[in-house]
């Protein structure tokens, strides 16, 4: 089946790429190209999607080793940008890797510059509860995830029933072959680990090596996956209340900050916190919810220490919102709004989680609340809230399964070095290990500390990354930065 496809991919790409001149006098290195995929690449001769993507070519070409794909997560997450950002001069990879190698970005199917995915803006900033406590509630919950996924199959076309990560696949194999057919190296990121790792699943011989930071391990039961994460996460806001505790620059040191955290969510669950700021730019929620505090939460610990080219505010900032959230102003930690058809992390994110993730369909609301008394069981100050979570919005979802969760199958040995912190609040190093025993001979490097993916940090992590990327060795696997 995926030998044949493998086959027939030369035929339905041939000379489909196309080049541009994207660069500027900001970007002046900078190239940018396309290509037309099949839709369903089991119809080759079906409705195609466009996807784009953008190169940085190796600085130096006597070092060149070939290309390196780079995919920043998400899902929808936006590769081109890291790329054009980096053309810039952003340091978001070392030199070394920029020495080495072409740098890659393509945006995947639906996602960025590629042919996105639109839902109804209208119907997806409706607020309806992830955590229902009554049929009535869960009833809601369904017509909402139909509606809204109906509204994207509308108004995006026969793109958004085939979003799931096996077709992204192959559309990451069809660019390969259509710079050129070189083996390419992996760098994955978060989401990013599992576009990597069904890459070299379906197309085992044409990957040199990866490297993939923050992992997630696509082969488990969705309670099992909900449980992980959100222990890893409540596990980090543990780890961030310590830290407040000892350092006085955290805007709540001297609080006891779990409770303040439940006495936030409590208060709000009752009556919604109000968030001024966004009466003002119509771009998040007016208010904020006990329920959206806990959602919300787990990306401000993404970093401990601000990164200012991703927007990131770190752990002293978190301190600072649920200050103000405290003082009756929580518009940092409000929910965003779609202000458009194209919302990546929303739509196009959310079609990936619901054709890659077992589909609930049988979820009844007996389901759920099941589910809510384990989240409360392991995790009792977020209480199961996590990414992971959100896969409660696919019930009801009108696209299919098309890549439900499976161990995985890699039937080459890729040189694999999976990279993974102790206390990561999304990606736990449970799914690290869970993924290192599916990939032969995969190393494990473990970083001591907190937050989301390692390298940009641009600590001893960082380097290593770096150093196997370009020898294929690593001198050690604990690293403290
Ligand atoms: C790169 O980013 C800049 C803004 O930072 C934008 O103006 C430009 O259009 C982008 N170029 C491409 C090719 O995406
Ligand atoms: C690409 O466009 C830039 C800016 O418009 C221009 O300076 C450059 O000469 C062009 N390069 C090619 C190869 O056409
Ligand atoms: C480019 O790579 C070559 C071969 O590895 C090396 O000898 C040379 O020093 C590199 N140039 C720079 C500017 O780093
Ligand atoms: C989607 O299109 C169908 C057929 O035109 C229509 O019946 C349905 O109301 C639309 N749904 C949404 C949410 O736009
Ligand atoms: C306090 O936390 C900040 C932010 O993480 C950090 O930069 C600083 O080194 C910490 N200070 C102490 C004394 O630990
Ligand atoms: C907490 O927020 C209040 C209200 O904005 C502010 O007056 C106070 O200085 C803040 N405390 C700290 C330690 O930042
Ligand atoms: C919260 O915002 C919603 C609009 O999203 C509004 O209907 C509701 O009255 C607000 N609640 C409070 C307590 O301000
Ligand atoms: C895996 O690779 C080996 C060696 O190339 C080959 O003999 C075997 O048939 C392959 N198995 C599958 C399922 O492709």
């Amino acid at each position: 089946m995926h030998l044949s496809v493998y086959l027939f991919l030369p035929f339905a790409t041939a000379s489909a790429i196309s080049w541009s001149n994207c660069s500027s006098s900001l970007t002046p290195r900078l190239e940018c190209a396309s290509l037309s995929v099949p839709i369903n690449w089991d119809d080759l001769s079906g409705p195609r999607t466009t996807i784009r993507l953008q190169r940085l070519p190796a600085s130096n070409t006597s070092s060149r080793i070939g290309p390196l794909f780079y995919n920043p997560g998400g899902p929808g997450g936006v590769a081109t940008e890291f790329i054009n950002a980096t053309a810039q001069g952003y340091h978001l990879f070392s030199d070394t890797l920029l020495q080495h190698f072409d740098l890659v970005g393509v945006d995947p199917r639906g996602v960025g510059t590629s042919d996105p995915i639109r839902c109804d803006p209208i119907i997806a900033n409706e607020r309806v509860t992830f955590f229902p406590s009554t049929e009535a509630e869960f009833a809601t919950l369904v017509d909402y995830n139909r509606r809204l996924s109906e509204s994207c199959s509308n108004l995006t076309g026969p793109l958004f029933e085939y979003m799931d990560t096996a077709s992204v696949a192959r559309d990451m194999e069809a660019v390969r072959q259509a710079l050129g057919g070189e083996q390419i190296s992996w760098f994955g990121q978060s989401y990013g680990s599992q576009m990597a790792v069904a890459h070299a699943e379906l197309f085992p011989d044409t990957i040199r090596a990866m490297v993939l930071d923050g992992n997630v391990d696509h082969s488990q039961a969705e309670s099992s996956n909900m449980l992980t994460e959100s222990s890893t996460y409540e596990r980090e806001l543990e780890r961030f209340a310590n830290w407040c505790a000892v350092n006085a620059t955290c805007a709540l040191h001297g609080s006891d900050v779990l409770s303040v955290f439940d006495d936030l969510v409590r208060t709000a669950d009752i009556t919604p916190i109000p968030a001024p700021d966004c009466v003002v730019s119509e771009t998040c929620r007016v208010n904020v919810t006990g329920e959206e505090l806990r959602f919300n939460v787990q990306d401000f610990l993404t970093f401990k220490e601000p990164i200012s080219i991703i927007g990131n505010i770190g752990w002293a900032g978190l301190a600072e919102a649920l200050n103000q959230t405290l003082h009756g102003d929580a518009s940092t930690l409000s929910s965003s709004l779609s202000t458009s058809e194209i919302d990546d992390t929303r739509f196009a994110g959310q079609a990936v989680l619901c054709q890659d993730w077992t589909h609930y369909t049988d979820t009844s609301f007996i389901d759920l609340a099941d589910k809510q008394i384990m989240g409360k069981a392991i995790s009792p100050h977020t209480q199961g809230a996590s990414q992971t979570w959100t896969e409660v919005g696919c019930v009801g979802w009108t696209a299919p399964v098309r890549n439900p969760p499976h161990y995985a199958s890699i039937n080459a040995s890729i040189p694999t070095l999976l990279v993974n912190a102790m206390y990561d609040p999304e990606t736990s190093i449970v799914w690290a290990n869970g993924l290192k025993a599916q990939i032969p001979g995969a190393l494990l490097a473990t970083r001591n500390g907190d937050g989301h993916t390692s390298y940009l940090l641009f600590g001893e992590t960082s380097k290593a990354t770096d150093e196997y990327l370009v020898s294929l060795s690593i001198s050690q696997l604990m690293f403290s930065s």
